[in-house]
């Protein structure tokens, strides 16, 4: 069977309006929600529906619940477990310092007798698939991360996501994919490799050391990669729609920042075209001068004018070529 490709969990990024942008492409076969907080969940936030809004394919949404009160985090479980869903998954693996403050994320991972209690409690709650996003730890221990994921499987998680680096490196240094298939051969559980895949083959290749692999700031990059990784895995299924064989990066950018005014709330437009535009200018070849120019604008018509403008002086930038076409050396 196909190992399943994971949109991951990206805070401020992975929502509705970055869901339908991929879905233009297609072969992404779950997207998790970005961190949801389980208290503010439970105590009805404002931005709460657009949170979980569950568009377009809710039977394929994984929602990703943050928190470090069981009692909270389980009233959440049973809040989302109303809804349709592939899944719900809990952040152990977040490293930034205002969420291990308050005992959340990664800072599980310090206590599998408190982690595995959790896990005991939300099974009661749900009979969804529970997964676990996490990282190797607070150390570089292999043998101590074998023992919390077992704890956890024993407790009734039904998927571990690695994302082979210490709580410690963040981004730094290069993922241990290695310990992913350490990991999925000492577990009963299907196990998914997460960490700075950079394109197509990479992805077919780590694919085979995995049940599923994640994706996440490649994505926002080229939306349509996983589409090139399944083509590229089985180029001769015939049940597929073709992948494009050119992008149009002006046209591309313009509908997200249309998904964006018409899916998430005002407030969030200028965070989240910022946070999105940071990545997917790298197609260009003056990134850092066209992510200058779009983060000091405000509103999303300024900055669908700026990225057209940009495409207007560089007009030999704004069609991306992914296979060969006819005529083209
Ligand atoms: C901007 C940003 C926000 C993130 N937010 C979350 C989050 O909400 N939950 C989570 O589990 N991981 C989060 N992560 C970590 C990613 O899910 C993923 O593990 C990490 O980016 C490595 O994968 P990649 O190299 O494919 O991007 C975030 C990463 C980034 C860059």
């Amino acid at each position: 069977m196909a190992v399943s490709f994971l949109l991951a969990p990206m805070a401020e990024l992975s929502h509705r309006a970055l869901r339908e942008l991929i879905e233009i492409f297609g072969a992404c076969d779950e997207y998790f929600t970005e961190m949801i907080s389980a208290s503010a969940l439970i105590s009805g936030g404002p931005f709460e529906a657009w949170y979980t809004d569950p568009g377009p394919c809710p039977q394929r949404l994984v929602y990703q619940l943050v928190g470090s009160d069981p009692e909270q985090i389980a009233a959440a479980v049973s809040l989302l477990d109303t809804k349709e869903c592939a899944g719900i998954d809990l952040n152990m693996g977040c490293s930034a310092p205002a969420i291990v403050r308050t005992g959340a994320g990664v800072r599980w991972m310090a206590s599998p007798d408190r982690a595995g209690a959790l896990i005991k409690l939300l099974r009661k709650r749900t009979k969804r698939r529970l997964s676990v996003k996490l990282r190797i730890g607070m150390e570089d221990d292999f043998e101590y991360l074998v023992e919390f994921c077992r704890r956890l499987e024993s407790e009734g998680v039904e998927r571990i996501t690695l994302h082979p680096r210490t709580a410690r490196e963040k981004f730094k240094r290069r993922p241990r994919w290695e310990y992913v298939s350490l990991l999925r051969s000492a577990l009963h559980i299907p196990v998914a490799g997460n960490g700075d895949i950079a394109d197509a083959q990479e992805l077919v290749r780590r694919a085979e050391s995995c049940d599923a692999i994640m994706v996440g700031r490649l994505a926002l990059r080229s939306p349509w990669f996983f589409a090139q990784a399944r083509h590229l895995e089985n180029p001769d299924a015939g049940n597929r729609p073709p992948i494009p064989e050119s992008i149009d990066l002006e046209e591309l950018g313009l509908r997200f920042l249309e998904l964006l005014a018409q899916y998430q709330p005002r407030e969030f437009h200028k965070s989240r075209a910022h946070r999105f535009f940071s990545y997917f200018c790298d197609n260009f070849t003056w990134a850092t001068y066209l992510k200058t120019r779009l983060s000091r604008e405000t509103e999303l018509s300024a900055m669908a004018a700026l990225l057209s403008a940009y495409c207007q002086d560089h007009p030999e930038e704004r069609t991306l070529y992914l296979t060969p076409s006819p005529g083209r050396a």
